[in-house]
């Protein structure tokens, strides 16, 4: 089967009544990067940044996916997919996809504030600060905050320099290393944007815009690739 890999960002769950980061109204509108998702952030208010991941957290439980997700499952019927996913909710997997990339972690998990790599399910919403890793640290939201590394990074490249088809959806790409994942597709590969505001993609061959909502444009693009039988 053919290999598809598909990049998405907050967009895709913009209609899931989930906000994007950059757009207006988006979250860094009403927050500070640096009060909310830096480590000097935990270390200087953790009970602020408890709170913001709680909210976030709240907000996913609540919310459903949408046509965009459940096309891109459906993709799974006639083609090798991977999605590799900058969102912290788990809406692609509710919709059914079983191979999900989850770059900047997931906001239904815990982490270890001392060991990221301990990680743990929450039950709920909230994850309170006297709730600790089995070394006894107390326990954060299993997210990527800005000056951290991006452990799955290197895998999600190999990935792309194997796509055979390419899909990249709701990113501004404004954030690295993500945004650099495209220019490890290779140049032959025919790349399909979908998004209202088309991100600039210099250096970027074999691309096809798509310019329009997530889901009305991967619907229409999924049922466009399963009839075409690529
Ligand atoms: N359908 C498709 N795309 C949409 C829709 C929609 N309905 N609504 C908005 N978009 C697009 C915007 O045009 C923009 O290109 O989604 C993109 C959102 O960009 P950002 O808000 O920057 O979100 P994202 O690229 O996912 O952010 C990357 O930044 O703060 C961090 O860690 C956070 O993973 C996040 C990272």
């Amino acid at each position: 089967m053919k290999r598809i890999v598909i990049l998405t960002g907050a967009g895709i769950s913009a209609e899931s009544g989930l906000k994007t980061f950059r757009d207006s109204d988006g979250l860094w509108e009403g927050y500070n990067i640096e009060d909310v998702a830096t480590p000097q952030a935990w270390q200087r208010n953790p009970q602020l940044v408890q709170d913001f991941y709680n909210m976030r957290r709240k907000d996913v439980l609540a919310a459903q996916p949408n046509a965009a997700h459940y096309a891109l499952a459906k993709l799974e019927e006639q083609f090798n997919v991977t999605i590799i996913t900058q969102n912290i909710d788990d809406l692609h997997e509710r919709a059914g996809s079983t191979n999900v990339v989850h770059l900047h972690g997931i906001i239904t998990r815990s982490q270890s504030s001392i060991n990221p790599e301990l990680t743990y399910p929450i039950e709920g919403w909230e994850l309170k600060m006297n709730e600790v890793c089995e070394l006894g640290s107390p326990l954060r939201a299993h997210v990527v905050w800005f000056g951290e590394d991006v452990p799955m990074i290197e895998y999600a490249a190999k990935i792309c320099a194997d796509a055979e088809l390419f899909i990249l959806s709701g990113t501004s790409l404004a954030v690295y290393p993500a945004a650099g994942l495209i220019h490890y597709v290779r140049s032959g590969v025919k790349k399909y944007i979908v998004d209202p505001n088309i991100p600039a993609v210099r250096r970027l061959t074999n691309v096809v815009e798509i310019q329009t909502k997530a889901t009305i444009g991967i619907p229409d693009l999924v049922e466009e690739l399963m009839l075409n039988k690529y």
